[in-house]
């Protein structure tokens, strides 16, 4: 169920209505996407994902037979807005290129070229409300489609790749009842004595039982806070899939 009222900006002399969204052109949002797949393709942590997904594919065919990656609330990549740092994108823009990362190494764990023809092998699907039309469009051309709620959701399976930040919805939780997917990037599940914090996508005994029954963890470090205190969890191969 969702709760929403709707918001307007008024200009405190004239009461006119402010324009709400403002998309940055086009151009600037695909450069800046441009820039930060190349700033983040240098960073270790990029390269670790790289150097763990590899090594854990060599014992493992879930990775091999992921046919979908889903990104669940990365934030949209168009609006005008401060980034963390004066000179670094937006966190937005990492999640992104992260799902391109992924990507592109899932695409070589399978054999595959990274090419235009390649969608269809292993297809990328982004959810979250905040996209405009300008994100649709760059993102288009990344080769990366987006839904709305609860389409995402709707294609989750068991070959799919997760990813999810800091989701204003209990993302976690809502996978956890749907599938097991073969790979998930996602907030760390913390031990039970560790969930004081409020948050809209809550750790649960349920979670808890999922990873640690099915997943290997892998730390996923990342000292600049571009993704918040996440995990990589990989379905062990003798891990059950989801029961329908
Ligand atoms: C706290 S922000 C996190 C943004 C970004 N992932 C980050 O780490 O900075 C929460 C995000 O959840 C998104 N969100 C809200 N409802 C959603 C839904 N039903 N499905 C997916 N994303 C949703 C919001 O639009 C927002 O971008």
């Amino acid at each position: 169920m969702h709760i929403c009222h709707e918001m307007e900006r008024q200009d405190k002399e004239t009461g006119n209505v402010l324009p709400g969204f403002v998309s940055q052109p086009i151009e600037v949002v695909e450069d800046m996407l441009k820039s930060t797949i190349q700033i983040w393709e240098t960073t270790e942590s990029c390269k670790r994902l790289r150097t763990i997904l590899t090594a854990a594919a060599k014992n493992n065919d879930n990775l091999r037979d992921i046919s979908k990656i889903v990104g669940f609330a990365f934030g949209d990549i168009s609006s005008e807005r401060k980034s963390d740092s004066a000179l670094a994108p937006p966190r937005s823009y990492f999640q992104h290129a992260l799902l391109l990362t992924l990507r592109d190494v899932l695409l070589q764990i399978k054999g595959e070229e990274n090419s235009n023809d390649s969608t269809d092998k292993l297809r990328c699907f982004v959810q979250d409300p905040s996209y405009q039309d300008v994100d649709d469009q760059v993102l288009k051309k990344s080769g990366i489609t987006i839904l709305e709620d609860p389409d995402g959701f709707l294609e989750t399976d068991d070959s799919t790749a997760v990813l999810s930040f800091a989701p204003n919805v209990p993302v976690r939780q809502i996978v956890c009842d749907i599938a097991r997917p073969a790979l998930i990037i996602w907030d760390t599940v913390k031990p039970e004595k560790k969930t004081d914090i409020v948050t809209t996508d809550p750790d649960s005994n349920r979670l808890r039982e999922m990873v640690n029954d099915s997943y290997d963890m892998f730390e996923f470090q990342d000292y600049e806070r571009r993704f918040g205190n996440v995990a990589i969890y990989i379905r062990r191969p003798s891990a059950p899939a989801a029961a329908n």
